[in-house]
């Protein structure tokens, strides 16, 4: 398939990811939370078949880990429910569906985890993406599931903006360094995706390369920080100690210190 000749119609095109698809993907058919809620099925399936795009891209989820755990049904409904009902959508209209999912529907038991190991995840957030998997292949082949993880990029909350916030407002930041996984910049990832829909069906994991933990990831970041242990950081939503995604399938991405040098250089520039 010839990737720029395609007609790609994104939901989610608000968020952090979902930013940098438009630029990636500049002729798609955009959509934000204040255009479509992708909960109405029938709206979900209408905008599918009138657009009639080839490829469809999911970047909309609720992605507040900790709430999910207060929030469990709305979490199930747009992360679980609603890629089934873009799912439907693409099957009617014959298109390709790109959805993102996560580590999280890993329990962290193992060190590392290819895409044909079994998911058991250990919170909400984790178990409503799981249900968006499971709906997504009930309900069509041509999908690209994409696993990733720790996601920072320009246009939205992450980890990375939180460290330099932090470290100007506090002497010393305190970071977890018992949960390790593999940090990734949403500019790369969008620009994978584009690969990505020439590839076969089937699960990916998409990530930058090389691991760390939270607290290795914040010392690249800022100079004030130190260690801690989980137990010491109470959170709503349970974390998966190990939740490092191993790509058997396409080429690997760039390593995560020299993605996110790129992503501080351009927030320098922009200040
Ligand atoms: N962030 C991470 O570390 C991470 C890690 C692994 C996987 N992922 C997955 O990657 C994808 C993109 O994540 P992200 O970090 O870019 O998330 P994000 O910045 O929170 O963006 C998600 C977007 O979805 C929109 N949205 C929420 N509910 C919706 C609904 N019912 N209908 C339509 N749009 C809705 C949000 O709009 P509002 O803000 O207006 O609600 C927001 O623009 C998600 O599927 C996420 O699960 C993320």
């Amino acid at each position: 398939m010839v990737v720029g000749k395609i007609k790609t119609l994104i939901f989610g095109a608000g968020g952090m990811l979902g930013t940098e698809l438009c630029t990636v993907f500049p002729d798609a058919v955009k959509l934000k939370h204040r255009d479509l809620d992708i909960r109405d099925r029938e709206k979900v399936i209408e905008t599918i078949e009138t657009n009639k795009p080839d490829v469809v891209i999911n970047a909309a989820g609720y992605t507040a880990v900790d709430d999910c755990e207060e929030n469990r049904e709305l979490a199930f409904d747009i992360n679980g429910a609603a890629p089934g009902y873009i799912a439907q959508g693409c099957k009617r209209a014959g298109a390709i569906l790109v959805h993102y999912s996560t580590d999280y529907i890993f329990d962290g038991s193992k060190k590392e985890y290819v895409e044909s190991d079994s998911p058991n995840p250990v919170n909400a957030y984790g178990s409503s993406k799981l249900a968006g998997e499971m709906n997504i292949i009930e309900n069509m082949e041509d999908h690209r599931i994409v696993r990733t993880s720790w996601l920072y990029g320009a246009h939205g909350r992450n980890f990375v903006d939180t460290m330099l916030m932090l470290s100007g407002k506090m002497d010393k930041v305190k970071v977890v360094n018992d949960q390790f996984g593999k940090p990734t910049y949403t500019a790369d990832l969008a620009r994978k995706t584009k690969e990505l829909v020439g590839l076969p069906a089937g699960v990916y994991h998409i990530t930058n390369e090389g691991v760390c933990s939270w607290y290795e990831f914040a010392s690249a970041i800022i100079k004030n920080t130190v260690q801690c242990t989980s137990d010491e950081f109470p959170r709503k939503a349970r974390r998966p100690k190990y939740s490092v995604l191993v790509n058997t399938k396409t080429t690997p991405m760039r390593h995560w210190r020299d993605a996110l040098a790129e992503y501080l250089k351009r927030n320098e520039a922009i200040q």
